[in-house]
């Protein structure tokens, strides 16, 4: 067994400033699996496979490719050694054409050297076929869904014959039917030899598609296990470091009177929501679910003002909005945690504090008009203590946090505008099993303190397990309303699916 590796990395050790982010890590792989790297946000999972790659240079270690020591001082040097990686934020240039990014820095030229853009999209279409994907080589990036943006970043790991496949939470925004795509083309890649390492959060999806996993914990390695050694408990103390035995806290809230209510809310875009009327009260957390395509997103952001409706009322506290704008939502005491934190969240390039802040500036004026930075700043960072943020400094640009550390900041955000009713747009995606737990912890606090929470989710425990009661929207209708004694999978799924 012990040459069967065809990836070993020793003795891996990563600093950033104020972080010691990969403590000498050794992690091996073997041909034809799919090797889980799991592990509580911060743990170095995205480090780790980031020094493999190219892109940032270890302080030490050695990595080794099938018996031999490799350097990578480029993401393109371990593309051509047979390393393909497929990121949490997706690295496609938006601007050009699948085809043209698949084959970007090495096209194929025609005789006069020149591009053969013919070439390029049927050696591009044959590509895309086999990995039975239907859309256009000749399409723009931007264009695509994130599934099949993903898709084209799979071809193109194909294309350059990959041995070596890192998949960095896949999964996060894909429906159903994508994953199932994703994992039938996981295990044909498996069964010609690969290696997929495989990052996610995802408990099920470990259990269903990994034949071993390494748990990481404060940047160094746990354990590696077969799949068949471990359970959802162990592997969650594994990570942890700790056995959790209740996986939400008690919502201890008494519901009381209706604070914001929502009259036949059709969409401006006919394919979106039509005709959705409930209510929210007091201190209650109302679940949204659904699948993806459902318009729970369109939904709540037509709620916050983002998206256009044609008719409909929305009230608060009795009073009907005669405009809806973010920035009227924000003064009638809405906050939104989006579900998007890159595109519609995160200011990357600015740091922790400004980050937290950007939405409740206005409560922090002094008399004549200044800010009090002093107050506004502890404020910040009692914050994201509460909720366990783990970042080097207040300073640190919010793009040098882990991902789920990213999603506490925005969390953060809105907790500090003080909102009555908070709309959650799946507020623990990419979070880890402890920090799920301190999110609900809070979700429950607020609920007692007699604020209203919206919380659109696509996991069904998390829906049973927080919710007073759940709407649940199929292709942009109400299909259905579930008290909390009538919560369950089933029947959660059986409204999802009324019409499909
Ligand atoms: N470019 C960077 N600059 C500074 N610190 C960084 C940088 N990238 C990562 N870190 C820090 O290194 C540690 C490990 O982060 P990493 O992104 O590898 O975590 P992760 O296991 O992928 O977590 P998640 O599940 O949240 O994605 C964290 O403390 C993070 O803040
Ligand atoms: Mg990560």
């Amino acid at each position: 067994m012990e040459n069967n590796h065809i990836l070993e990395m020793r003795g891996v050790t990563k600093h950033f400033p104020g972080v010691l982010a990969l403590d000498a890590v050794d992690f091996k792989v073997q041909p034809g699996t799919v090797h889980a790297l799991m592990g509580e946000n911060g743990a170095g999972k995205s480090t780790l496979m980031k020094c493999l790659f190219g892109i940032y240079k270890m302080d030490q270690g050695t990595i080794i490719l099938k018996d031999r020591e490799c350097h990578f001082n480029s993401a393109a040097d371990a593309l051509t050694a047979g390393v393909s990686m497929i990121h949490q934020e997706l690295s496609n240039v938006p601007e050009r054409s699948v085809a043209q990014n698949i084959w970007l820095g090495r096209e194929p030229l025609n005789s006069i050297r020149l591009i053969n853009h013919k070439k390029m999209i049927t050696d591009t279409r044959t590509l895309l076929q086999n990995l039975n994907f239907n859309f256009d080589p000749a399409a723009r990036i931007a264009s695509l869904s994130i599934s099949q943006q993903q898709g084209c970043e799979i071809a193109k790991a194909v294309s350059y014959n990959s041995s070596i496949v890192v998949m960095d939470e896949p999964t996060s925004s894909l429906t159903e039917n994508e994953v199932a795509h994703l994992f039938d083309i996981i295990r044909d890649l498996r069964s010609k030899g690969m290696a997929i390492i495989y990052i996610s959060h995802k408990m099920e999806e470990i259990f269903q598609i990994a034949d071993d996993v390494t748990i990481m914990r404060d940047g160094r390695v746990i354990g590696t296990y077969p799949i068949n050694e471990l359970n959802g408990d162990k592997l969650i103390s594994l990570m942890v470091g700790r056995s959790i035995t209740d996986r939400f806290p008690p919502v201890e809230s008494t519901v009381g009177e209706i604070c914001l209510e929502v009259k036949n809310l059709t969409a401006a875009n006919p394919r979106s929501f039509k005709n959705i009327s409930f209510a929210l009260h007091k201190g209650e957390i109302l679940g949204i679910g659904g699948l993806v395509g459902a318009q729970r997103t369109e939904l709540v952001e037509a709620i916050f003002g983002i998206r256009k409706t044609v008719s409909g009322e929305i009230l608060v506290n009795g009073k009907a909005l005669d405009k809806v704008r973010p920035q009227d939502a924000i003064k009638s005491g809405i906050g939104l945690v989006t579900e998007d934190r890159r595109s519609s969240g995160i200011f990357p390039l600015l740091n922790v504090t400004v980050n937290t802040t950007i939405a409740s500036l206005g409560n922090y004026k002094k008399k004549i008009g200044l800010l009090d930075h002093k107050k506004l700043v502890s404020m910040a960072v009692k914050q994201n203590k509460q909720l366990k943020t783990k970042t080097p400094s207040m300073n640190t640009l919010v793009q040098n946090l882990s991902g789920g550390n990213q999603q506490k900041v925005i969390l953060s955000r809105w907790l500090m505008t003080l909102p009555d009713i908070l709309i959650m747009d799946e507020p623990t995606r990419g979070i880890d099993v402890g920090a799920k737990y301190e999110i609900y912890t809070i979700m429950a606090e607020l609920a007692k303190q007699g604020k209203a929470i919206i919380m659109v989710s696509s996991e069904m425990p998390e829906l049973i397990g927080m919710s007073h009661r759940v709407l649940v929207l199929c292709t942009g209708q109400l299909t259905g309303t579930l008290e909390k004694e009538e919560l369950t999978q089933e029947a959660i799924m059986r409204h999802a699916t009324q019409f499909s």
